[in-house]
C-alpha cells in the first residue's frame, strides 16, 4: 500500500475507517433515515458536537468521514488535483446535467479550464467591467426604489439572484439577461432548480432517476432543456458578434473558449465543455453570492445603529451617486464587505466541501483507502472561540482591525474561514464576488433602510448545495436625510 500522509500524523497506533465513532443508525442501510436533504448541514454539525472530529456515517455500507479540523482540511485542498479530488458523485451528476465544467471536472480538463476562468474573473478584467457591473446595480437600484414607493415586500433572495445572474453572464459572456427588468419568465428561474436537485442526487443510495423519473426529475430536466437552449443561443450569437465585429483578443470567457475551439479544429475543447463552463459559471455565480448577500440582511435589521452607521459611510464614500461611481473608489468600502464576510462565518453558504483521495492516505492517524467519503463541515472552526473571540456576536469591525487594536481584541484566525476554498481550486470568482457585496450593499444602505417582513427565528438554513435562506422577505424604506 502507497501511504501519503496529511496533516498531524502522530505515534499513536494507526486507526482504521471503521474505528471512527459513527452515530447510532438501523442494520443495513446505516444513517440513511438520520440524513434529511436540506438540513444536511445541521445535522453533520450536531453529530460533530457529539462524537467529535473525525467520525463517520454509514449509508448502506459505505462509510463517509467527516472531518472539521480547518489546519487538515487547508492542506487537503492544497494538494489538490494530484492526491485529492472532489468528491465522485459531484462530477457524474454534473455530468448527466451537462454541467461538468471547471467545478467538477478533474485533472487535465479541469487545467485547461481554469487557465481560461482565471484570466475571465481576472482583476483587470473585473476593472474594465466596471462601468457594466455599475449600470446592473442601478438597476437593482431602480427596482428596489419601486418597491419602496409601492411599500411591497422584496423577496431578496430573489432580486438578489437576478442580480448575480445578469452580472455574471454580462461579464463572462457579453450579454446581459438584464432578469432585473423582468417580472416572471427569467432564466434565473430555471437556474434555481438545479443545485438542489444536484443536491439530492450526489446524497442518493442509488441513482433511481436513471430508472424511473419523479414528478420532481421531469421538472428539472425541462428547466435543463431551457437552460441548455438558452446556452445555444448565446453560442450562437457570440459566434456572430465574433464573425460581424472581429476583435483581435476575446472580450470574454465565451469567446475565450470559441477561439480555443477554432485554433484546434474543435478538438480540444467541444460544444458540449463550453456550454458546461457556462452553466457552471452561472450556477457557481449566481447562489453564492446572492445568498451571502442575503445572508447578511437580518444581521443589519436587528440593529438600526449600524444600519445608521452604514448608511453614512456609504454617503461619506458614494456622495450623491447611485452607486459607487468607479473601481478605485471600491477599496473605501470595506466595511461593506466585512458585513457579508461576517455574515457567511455565522451562516455559512458554503457549509460542506467534499473530496475523497486518489491514493491511499493517512489523515489525522487514520487510515483512508483511495476513494474514501470525505465531508468537511465548515461552521465548527467558525464559531470556535480559538479562532475567532466571542464567536457566536455577529462583529463585522473584527474583519476591519488592525495592528494593535487587532491584538486586543483576542483570536481572529482568518484560515478558518474557508467559504471560498483554499489551494489550486480556491474560488476564480472571489474577487466578483466581494465587489457585488461591496456596490450591492453600500447602495442599499446610501438609500434605504431595512425591515425583516417576518420573525428572523422563522428562516430557515437550507442545505441546496450551498445552504441557503428558505426565503428573505424584506421591506425597504427610502432613507430620509
Ligand atoms: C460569495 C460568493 C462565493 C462563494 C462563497 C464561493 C465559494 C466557492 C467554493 C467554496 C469553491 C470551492 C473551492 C475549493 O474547492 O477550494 C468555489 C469554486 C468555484 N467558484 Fe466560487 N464562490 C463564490 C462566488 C463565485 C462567483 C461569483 C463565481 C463566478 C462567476 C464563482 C465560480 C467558481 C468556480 C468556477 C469554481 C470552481 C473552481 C475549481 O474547481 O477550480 N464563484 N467557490
Amino acid at each position: 500500500m502507497s501511504t501519503a500522509s496529511t496533516g498531524t500524523g502522530s505515534a499513536t497506533a494507526l486507526r482504521q475507517v471503521a474505528d471512527l465513532p459513527c452515530p447510532r443508525g438501523l442494520p443495513l442501510i446505516g444513517n440513511l433515515l438520520q440524513l434529511e436533504p436540506t438540513r444536511l448541514h445541521q445535522i453533520l454539525e450536531r453529530w460533530a458536537e457529539e462524537l467529535g472530529t473525525p467520525y463517520r456515517f454509514q449509508v448502506g455500507s459505505i462509510p463517509i468521514t467527516i472531518w472539521t479540523d480547518t489546519e487538515l482540511i487547508q492542506s487537503i485542498m492544497r494538494e489538490r488535483p494530484h492526491r485529492y479530488r472532489r468528491y465522485q458523485p459531484i462530477e457524474s451528476v454534473f455530468d448527466e446535467m451537462g454541467a461538468n465544467g471547471l467545478f467538477s471536472s478533474e485533472g487535465v480538463q479541469w487545467e485547461s479550464h481554469r487557465r481560461l476562468v482565471m484570466q475571465a474573473l481576472s482583476i483587470p478584467n473585473i476593472k474594465a467591467f466596471y462601468p457594466t457591473l455599475a449600470d446592473i446595480t442601478q438597476r437593482l437600484r431602480a427596482r428596489w426604489l419601486r418597491a419602496a414607493e409601492r411599500g411591497e415586500t422584496v423577496e431578496m433572495t430573489d432580486d438578489l439572484k437576478r442580480y448575480t445572474v445578469d452580472v455574471t453572464s454580462a461579464l463572462a459572456f457579453g450579454e446581459d439577461p438584464r432578469t432585473l427588468e423582468q417580472d416572471h419568465g427569467a432564466i434565473q428561474e430555471h437556474l434555481e432548480r438545479i443545485l438542489p436537485a444536484v443536491m439530492g442526487r450526489i446524497n442518493a443510495l442509488f441513482p433511481y432517476w436513471r430508472v424511473f423519473k419523479l414528478p420532481s426529475d421531469r421538472k428539472l430536466d425541462q428547466s435543463l432543456a431551457e437552460v441548455h437552449r438558452y446556452i445555444d443561443s448565446m453560442m450562437a450569437r457570440a459566434r456572430a458578434r465574433m464573425r460581424d465585429e472581429p476583435s483581435e483578443l476575446p472580450r470574454n470567457l465565451l469567446e475565450a473558449m470559441l477561439v480555443q475551439q477554432q485554433q484546434h479544429d474543435g478538438e480540444s475543447i467541444s460544444d458540449a465543455q463550453i456550454r458546461a463552463n457556462v452553466l457552471t459559471l452561472l450556477l457557481a455565480g449566481e447562489d453564492t453570492t446572492a445568498d451571502s448577500i442575503a445572508w447578511t440582511l437580518p444581521y443589519l435589521a436587528a440593529d438600526p445603529a449600524l444600519q445608521t452607521h452604514l448608511g453614512e459611510e456609504a454617503r461619506r464614500v458614494i456622495g450623491d451617486a447611485p452607486v459607487c461611481p468607479d473601481y478605485a473608489t471600491l477599496k473605501d468600502l470595506d466595511i461593506f464587505e466585512a458585513i457579508a464576510i461576517e455574515a457567511t462565518r455565522l451562516r455559512p453558504v458554503a457549509a460542506v466541501h467534499s473530496f475523497e483521495p486518489l491514493e491511499d492516505v493517512v489523515v489525522d492517524n487514520v487510515a483512508l483507502p483511495k476513494g474514501t467519503r470525505m465531508f468537511f463541515v465548515a461552521r465548527p472552526a467558525m464559531v470556535d472561540a480559538k479562532n475567532f473571540a466571542d464567536p457566536q456576536r455577529y462583529d463585522p469591525w473584527r474583519w476591519m482591525r488592525k495592528g494593535e487594536q487587532a491584538e486586543q481584541a483576542g483570536a481572529h484566525d482568518v484560515r478558518a474561514y474557508l467559504q471560498f476554498g483554499a489551494g489550486p481550486r480556491v474560488c476564480p470568482g472571489r474577487h466578483l464576488a466581494t465587489v457585488e457585496m461591496r456596490l450591492a450593499l453600500s447602495m442599499l444602505m446610501n438609500e434605504f433602510e431595512i425591515e425583516l417582513a417576518i420573525d428572523p427565528a422563522q428562516i430557515k438554513e437550507v442545505s441546496a448545495f450551498t445552504m441557503v435562506p428558505d426565503t428573505m422577505p424584506v421591506k425597504l424604506r427610502k432613507r430620509v436625510r
